[in-house]
């Protein structure tokens, strides 16, 4: 079937892209396209065009797949001059998402029309681009310099109902498929070249300064991104006399960033993070519906996983061993959604709705109807046991009993269970409400449709989904606490925490090893390592944690870890650093100045190294899994692509 079909309703000529899933503008789209909007221009019976696609949106961009090969005519930029250079009115009706390219293509139309639920935005610096085909420039005469830096630099669409009030689109609609054509109607024979947003920028309309600023804004931020900086100079360029001259800057910029490293790696994360949930054997269809939730457990986790589901319209039960602790848990809830307000993100009334499908119990038998149970109590076995042997007998037989746990043995839980091909883990990440990554883990026996079931579910949930084997720590802890052994080598190497984090931070690291461990509590992994078998723990790399622990400084929450946190300045005091170098000396270590290229090197190599044994033993089924974790859940740059890639592409 082809890609774009035009047909007629009397003289309006209705020109249909259809390349499912995202109508993404592939050469044959650009190919049909091209053919249309010829026969639109040349046929003296067409008095107006509206421009649409099938399917579930507008052109959501560029076919991200065609980035890396040799580009195609007719290009993107011959198709927006062509429509922009149209005499006749063309209408983009926009429902779903107009995106990168797509939205292009709109901007060059000389009307624009949206359903209520449509977003319109130029994502292209997530994936390490900018806008090639007129984006950054038709963009400001549109709607602003301002608007437009915001929507170019940041990447995220607006709302229909903010593109209107932007002056983005013209108006919004119920449905494009019946009103698109009468809005054409109503402008056919309007001359619409004047619509053209292709006049030069008043300089009083902007801020001289707000170039300058937002570069400076981007390089605090996103240090070493080369695509946002790119956009501002783009959209900057399109503020000069010379409107060709614009142009041809954003063409310059774009050519250049696609052939950049950053892009390939924003690309490949891009595509991983689709395919994380993707395993052989797993059909994604035989989902079935999850509606009503209980979570066990009402500390930091359980009320944030709760609140998750609950933001999500699912009902949720939250069950606790006494009334006060289940109490503190929906509160704990309601303050993270005061904050939301405050923050803007959501209403007064959002927090009334959520909460309304929360309630609290402390009695198993509640659960007899829920499809879904998360257990998220302490790290025991014996807990952990004893809470699912209640489940077992409270829950229907069908549903699927989930554990949060980190590192424990969820096969030695299922087997405890009567029903042991329902018992699966789901492990959230802190604040399970904020972080996007949850690792799925598939335990020996799980039904592959329980599996299914809980990557559509998060998926629909806009979580990213990787599915893993059961180990000690799954993907994510397993790789981390390599990582964060070679740090606590080069702790007693280097002599100071803070010459191994900021090594690591320069190199892109959202937080360096031991701000980690200071901000999420040393005494976690300390109450870990002495859980395990004798001699399964390095006997160096973790001294230093240990006596930190023993002395009270358990990180943050006790005002001094690695670092002390009593006063306004963050520091690395003599205290820790004593406690280093006698440890150095009793294990043979001279501390001494490590470049801090050698210690990225030897960090990342650790990951790479645990990585490799976790995809030989099947924990991991890809590459990319690996490297979804670690942007989405460790704070790895994301235009570094993750470890695994980067090992590979460096
Ligand atoms: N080019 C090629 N393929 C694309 C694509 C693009 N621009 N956008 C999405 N896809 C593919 C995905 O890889 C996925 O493929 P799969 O089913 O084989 O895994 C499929 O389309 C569905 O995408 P997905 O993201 O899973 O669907 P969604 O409904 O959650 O989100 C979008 C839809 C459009 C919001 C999202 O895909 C997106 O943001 N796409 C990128 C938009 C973009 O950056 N455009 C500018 C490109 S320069």
């Amino acid at each position: 079937m082809s890609a774009v079909k035009i047909s007629r309703t009397k003289d309006i000529a209705v020109i249909e892209v259809s390349n499912p899933p995202v109508n993404a503008i592939s050469h044959a789209v650009r190919q049909g396209l091209a053919t249309s909007i010829a026969e639109t221009i040349d046929d003296n019976s067409i008095r107006a065009a509206v421009l649409k696609c099938a399917g579930r949106t507008f052109m959501a961009g560029a076919d991200v797949t065609e980035f890396g090969k040799p580009p195609m005519p007719p290009h993107l930029n011959d198709l927006v001059e062509l429509i922009e250079n149209c005499p006749k009115p063309f209408l983009a009706a926009i429902h779903g998402q107009a995106l990168g390219g797509g939205l292009e293509i709109a901007l060059a139309c000389s009307h624009r029309i949206a359903t209520l639920n449509a977003r319109l935005g130029l994502p292209e610096v997530n994936l390490g681009v900018i806008p090639g085909a007129g984006g950054t420039q038709r963009l400001p005469r549109l709607i602003g310099v301002a608007n437009a830096l915001e929507m170019v630099t940041g990447g995220r669409p607006v709302t229909a109902r903010k593109a209107l009030n932007m002056g983005l689109v013209d108006a919004l609609v119920d449905d494009v498929v019946t009103q698109a054509v009468e809005f054409a109607k109503s402008l056919a024979d309007e001359d619409t070249r004047h619509r053209t947003p292709s006049a030069p920028i008043d300089p009083a309309s902007f801020d001289a300064d707000i170039f300058d600023k937002l570069r400076t804004k981007f390089r605090a931020g996103k240090p070493g991104l080369l695509a946002p900086q790119a956009a501002i100079d783009a959209v900057e360029a399109a503020t000069g006399a010379d409107v060709e001259a614009g142009k041809q800057k954003e063409r310059e910029l774009f050519l250049r960033l696609r052939q950049d490293p950053q892009s390939a790696a924003l690309r490949h994360i891009f595509f991983a993070e689709r395919a994380s949930s993707k395993v052989d054997g797993l059909d994604l269809k035989s989902a079935r519906a999850i509606e009503s939730v209980a979570v066990i457990g009402a500390g930091t986790m359980g009320a944030g996983i709760a609140q998750f589901f609950a933001t999500n319209g699912h009902s949720v039960i939250l069950l606790e061993i006494s009334n006060d602790a289940a109490q503190a848990g929906f509160e704990r809830i309601s303050k993270n959604l005061e904050q939301s307000v405050k923050r803007g993100k959501i209403t007064a009334q959002d927090v009334i709705s959520i909460l309304e499908k929360i309630s609290v119990t402390t009695a198993y038998d509640r659960l007899n109807n829920v499809d879904l149970v998360i257990e998220a109590a302490v790290e025991s076995m014996a807990i952990k046991q004893n809470i699912f042997a209640q489940l077992d007998a409270a829950c229907r037989p069908d549903a699927i009993l989930a554990t949060n746990t980190s590192y424990l043995d969820i096969n030695e839980l299922a087997k405890g269970t009567a029903h042991p091909k329902r018992v699966v883990g789901l492990h959230f990440f802190s604040p399970a409400h904020v972080m996007r990554l949850v690792e799925i883990i598939r335990t020996d026996h799980a039904d592959p449709r329980v599996i299914a079931t809980l990557a559509a579910a998060m998926k629909k949930m806009g979580k990213i989904a990787v599915i893993a084997g059961v180990c000690h720590g799954f993907i994510g802890n397993r790789m981390y606490q390599k990582y964060q052994r070679e740090a606590g080598l080069l702790l007693l190497e280097t002599g100071r925490p803070d010459a191994v984090d900021n090594a690591l931070k320069d190199f892109g690291m959202a937080m360096g090893p031991f701000e980690v461990l200071d901000l999420s509590g040393i005494d976690i992994g300390y109450m870990m390592r002495k859980s395990l078998p004798a001699g399964s723990v390095d006997p160096i790399a973790f001294q230093v944690h240990d006596r930190l622990v023993e002395m009270g400084r358990k990180g943050r929450k006790s005002k001094a870890g690695f670092y002390r946190y009593d006063t306004d300045v963050v520091e690395c005091d003599d205290v820790v650093q004593d406690i280093v170098q006698n440890i150095g000396i009793s294990a043979g270590i001279a501390s001494r100045e490590i470049e801090a290229s050698v210690i990225v090197d030897r960090c990342l190599s650790a990951l790479a190294a645990e990585g490799e044994a976790i995809l030989a033993e099947g924990i991991a089924s890809k590459p990319g899994d690996i490297d979804v974790v670690f942007v989405n859940g460790y704070g790895f740059p994301r235009h570094k692509g993750g470890p695994f890639y980067h090992s590979k592409n460096k």
